[in-house]
């Protein structure tokens, strides 16, 4: 089979991308907080992918600022999801493209974490963490433990602490 093209998101791009993620999470929230994500401050053009096919957009993630609210300061902090593969698509390693992908920008821009709020049995093969052990509270206190995920990266600074803050845009409804 064909292998898929992965590129950051175009103007244009957002109805496909909404679609994907709806039929990927069987619902539309997944794929209003991606267009609240987009509409926002917290949005990174370059770190929003999508994994092409035959001209046809079938996986998509993004990554955005959330805040980290520490002693004393808060720092905005990268965040993975939602993140989205065709149900027809999926289990063929087109998510793990689409990470490592978006890992590897996140890198090269110097980001020093990406958090993830997710399936356990996703992303620790990535190097996900749950972020606890490195000091970083979920924005919800009674999330599991072990679905709120870290990865630091090479520019990481175990000061980086403290409990995130999700923006307007992840309470889309
Ligand atoms: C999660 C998701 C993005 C993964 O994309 P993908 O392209 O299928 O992932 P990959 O092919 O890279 O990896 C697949 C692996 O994930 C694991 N996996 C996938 N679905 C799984 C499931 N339902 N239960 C347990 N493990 C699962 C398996 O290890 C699988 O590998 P295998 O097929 O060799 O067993 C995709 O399944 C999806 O869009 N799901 C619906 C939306 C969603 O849950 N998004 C993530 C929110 S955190």
């Amino acid at each position: 089979m064909a292998e898929p093209t992965l590129r950051a998101e175009q103007p244009g791009d957002g109805d496909a991308i909404a679609a994907v993620t709806a039929a990927a999470f069987g619902k539309q929230l997944e794929a209003r907080m991606v267009g609240a994500i987009r509409a926002s401050d917290r949005f990174v053009p370059e770190l929003s992918l999508v994994a092409e096919l035959d001209g046809r957009i079938i996986g998509h993630v993004i990554l955005s600022y959330v805040d980290l609210v520490g002693e004393p300061v808060t720092t905005r902090v990268l965040e993975l999801g939602p993140m989205s593969v065709a149900p027809e698509h999926q289990r063929r390693g087109i998510g793990s493209a689409l990470i490592r992908e978006a890992l590897h920008r996140a890198e090269a821009r110097g980001d020093p974490v990406v958090l993830v709020l997710g399936h356990p049995w996703y992303y620790p093969r990535f190097g996900f963490r749950p972020a606890s052990q490195l000091g970083i509270a979920a924005p919800d206190p009674e999330l599991p433990d072990e679905v709120f995920m870290a990865l630091p990266l090479q520019s990481y600074d175990p000061g980086l602490r403290g409990r995130v803050v999700l923006p307007p845009a992840f309470a889309a409804t």
